[in-house]
């Protein structure tokens, strides 16, 4: 399957630039303009087109266990000592570590190997793992570079003040934080090049990587975004990887060719990347949604449809995953499209949705049983909300018989 993966993770950066990045005090855009500074600084240490692409990537995705971080280890300690300020410090490598396993199943991992481990290391050593900057790659110091200036300075916009401030700051204090190289690879770039920068779109001109990914490549890349998305929502830290095999084993039932399979099995793990957009304090509300909350919730299905419609070549993959919560009475979300408007791929999506959900065990109940998930859904084909063939289908791929 051809994949642009400049526009995959472009996407992806700007939907997790929406997790809670306050936590670690940047401000909406951090990724986006870590990624654009880091490829700026390439520039400055002359680094090849397309080494200075994988950069870029590894600098896009550096926070990218932040989801998993709050999930495991945040929540918990919060509600311990409620010092969530103290607790991030204290524990600021965990989401490195993190960060790096989950990069290590892309295909292109030996292109960016421990830049995300490392992108908190400082030149005097006192970063969470104790490296001295010849004990870290040049891409972990450039993102670390451009994070703290991003962090610190908001470098979204430039000016004449605020490059001055900078300066003092590499002038008196900058060797503990960043090595020599680095600071002299910034102080090559001129302040009228900082300040013509729009760092929010910089990212589109990074040079193009258009490659075939075979499907074992594909579902490495699935399965990194699928995690991130499925530990936003705490009680559901398998759904995403459930419906993608499941899209994947009923596509090879259909005896559909490896591409649909690789198409339905990606938009299973990106079906829910919207709610990533999602304030977490709605998503964990024990009690009941107000309205308001309520249609907070739903908007995730325009933002998937929103972050998978800026990637070329996915448009099927777009309106399998973002059609999801859409009923074939017109009842759904966020279109409210009708019968006639709904393909059978988009509505053996919405029975799969139905049925992980029905099927997947929570941290307070065990998962609902094969019979009493499927009468629910034939219950909702007789509706007239879901597809009978579909539901027919599910039935016989996952029922006794299919397991
Ligand atoms: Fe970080
Ligand atoms: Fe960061
Ligand atoms: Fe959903
Ligand atoms: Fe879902």
């Amino acid at each position: 399957m051809r994949i642009i993966l400049n526009d995959l993770m472009l996407a992806f950066s700007t939907a997790l630039d929406y997790v809670e990045i306050s936590l670690i005090g940047a401000t909406n855009g951090h990724s986006r303009r870590v990624a654009a500074l880091s490829c700026k600084l390439a520039e400055s240490f002359g680094i090849s087109d397309e080494q200075r692409f994988y950069l870029t990537v590894a600098a896009a995705l550096h926070d990218n266990a932040l989801t998993e971080f709050i999930c495991e280890e945040l929540r918990p300690a919060i509600t311990e000592d409620g010092q969530i300020d103290a607790y991030v410090e204290r524990n600021l490598g965990r989401h490195c570590v993190m960060g790096e396993r989950n990069v290590s199943g892309l295909s292109f991992y030996s292109e960016i190997k421990d830049a995300i481990l490392y992108h908190h290391e400082r030149a005097d050593g006192n970063g969470p793992f104790g490296k001295k900057p010849e004990e870290i790659p040049t891409f972990a110091r450039i993102i670390h570079f451009a994070d703290i200036m991003d962090v610190s300075y908001q470098f979204g916009d430039m000016n004449q003040e605020k490059y001055e401030k900078i300066n003092r700051f590499l002038d008196e204090r900058g060797r503990k934080v960043f090595d020599d190289e680095m600071i002299a690879a910034f102080r090559r770039i001129s302040y009228d090049d900082l300040a013509a920068c729009k760092w929010n779109d910089m990212l589109g001109t990074i040079p193009l990587i258009k490659k075939d990914y075979s499907s074992k490549e594909i579902e490495g890349m699935a399965q990194f975004f699928a995690k991130i998305i499925d530990y936003k929502s705490p009680f559901t830290c398998s759904h995403s990887m459930g419906i993608a095999e499941k899209a994947r084993k009923i596509s090879q039932f259909y005896g559909w060719d490896e591409a649909a399979q690789d198409e339905m099995y990606l938009a299973g793990a990106l079906h829910d990347v919207g709610k990533l957009m999602v304030d977490n304090a709605i998503l964990h509300k024990p009690g009941k949604l107000t309205d308001e909350e309520y249609e907070d919730i739903q908007d995730h299905a325009m933002g998937t449809y929103r972050i998978l419609s800026g990637i070329s070549g996915f448009d099927e993959i777009t309106s399998i995953a973002s059609l999801h919560h859409e009923k074939l009475d017109g009842s759904g979300y966020p279109f409210h499209k009708k019968a006639e408007e709904l393909g059978f791929k988009e509505r053996v999506m919405m029975v799969l949705d139905i049925y992980q959900a029905l099927t997947e065990p929570r941290p307070y109940k065990e998962g609902m049983s094969h019979e009493k998930s499927m009468s629910i859904i034939y219950g909702m084909v007789e509706q007239g909300k879901l597809d009978g063939q579909a539901a027919e289908d599910v039935d016989q791929c996952f029922g006794v018989s299919g397991e």
